[in-house]
């Protein structure tokens, strides 16, 4: 009786064993994605050989039920790379056949520094995907325009490569997204205008890009946003004052722009917005003089703007500010004493048309 035991769990474990090897088409699909790319350091692919694409290939996971891939991950910086003192450096191209492995949930070819060539237009068809992570390479052309027929995708990260064109209109249709970053590109053209249809997104980072055109109104319908980047584009136009009633929004970074108009009540006195810079701009008018014991901003960056008028007093009743920069602005009047002004330098009062006091040296 034990014996037959014992030779069933041998029996299932061979079938087992059987189903876990990798399919022969998605075998194929990883050798071509494997000779569009050329790894001269690690010696990564070393183990992407013999028939079992399931077991030992390096980066490469399968559904254990039908040997098919679901999972590439393959980094250029990690820690375990780090402690062996060599860097993840890849040439080459990201091979249309990665699109025939229809499976796929997870790709992440991040660091490697000198992929070039297209984001494969064809991996709009890939139905499972909820992982797409291309930072850090040196990828050309435009986002694929379909890119929303991607429904499940809760991640896309292409920061940091050379991609130029448009954020596609149809990115709206992302509706699992939950982080978007596609900062340090050369995106043009202006942000889709139904952008708060990304109703689970929690961070947007677009900054670093050519971006024109205003900042849509609608994202301050993203209630999960809680870190927007727009910083270092040319967008134009005011900031819309609905951003400052954004329920979970804590960094705000719209620096390096070419906005222009009143600095919103709504975004001053948020206590939940604690990270602000509109540095760099054209913003004028008077700062608003609405701080409160709810204030908490370990940075409040206002520098570089055409901003007019006092400080406010009200700063003063401010529970927390770390870094304040109100430089190179139109300001004038004395600097009230007291929290957090006893513990800011004169950098962050130079260059306005008539402030005085402690720290600067003028004296009132
Ligand atoms: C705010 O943005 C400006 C311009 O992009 C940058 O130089 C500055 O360092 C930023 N401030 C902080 C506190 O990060």
């Amino acid at each position: 009786m034990k014996l037959n035991v014992a030779y069933f769990l041998l029996l299932l474990t061979a079938t087992v064993t059987f189903v876990n090897s990798c399919t022969p088409s998605d075998r194929e699909a990883l050798l071509s994605f494997k000779s569009g790319l050329t790894e001269p350091y690690i010696g990564l692919f070393n183990s992407w050989t013999g028939n079992d694409c399931c077991s030992n290939w390096a980066g490469v996971t399968c559904d254990p039920t039908d040997g098919r891939v679901n999972d590439i991950i393959l980094r250029g910086e990690s820690e375990a790379l780090e402690k062996t003192g060599r860097s993840g450096y890849m040439t080459g191209s990201l091979s249309p056949s990665l699109c025939k492995l229809d499976r796929l949930t997870t790709l992440i070819v991040a660091d490697w520094k000198t992929i070039s060539g297209e984001i494969p237009a064809c991996i709009t068809t890939l139905p499972h995907l909820r992982i797409l992570d291309l930072i850090g390479n040196q990828l050309t052309g435009s986002l694929p325009s379909d890119i929303g027929k991607l429904t499940k995708l809760t991640v896309l990260n292409v920061a940091d490569n050379r991609l130029t064109g448009p954020v596609p209109p149809s990115i709206v249709d992302l509706s699992s997204l939950m982080h978007l970053d596609l900062s340090n590109n050369k995106l043009s053209g202006e942000l889709p205008k139904d952008i708060g249809k990304l109703k689970m997104m929690s961070r947007a980072l677009v900054n670093h890009n050519e971006l024109t055109g205003t900042i849509p109104e609608s994202i301050s319908e993203i209630y999960r946003l809680a870190d927007l980047d727009l910083s270092s584009n040319q967008l134009t136009g005011s900031i819309p004052s609905k951003l400052g009633s954004m329920p979970v929004l804590s960094t705000l970074n719209l620096d390096s722009n070419k906005l222009s108009g009143e600095i919103p009540v709504s975004i001053l006195s948020n206590g939940g917005l604690n990270i602000v810079n509109l540095s760099r701009n054209g913003l004028d008018g008077y700062l608003p003089d609405v701080f409160t014991a709810g204030s908490y901003f370990s940075v409040l960056d206002l520098s570089f703007n055409k901003l007019k008028g006092a400080i406010p007093k009200s700063l003063t009743a401010a529970r927390y500010i770390g870094h304040l920069d109100l430089s190179n602005n139109h300001l004038c009047g004395s600097i009230p004493l007291g929290f957090p002004f006893d513990h800011l330098e004169a950098s962050s009062f130079d260059n306005n048309d008539c402030l005085c006091g402690s720290p600067l040296m003028r004296i009132c």
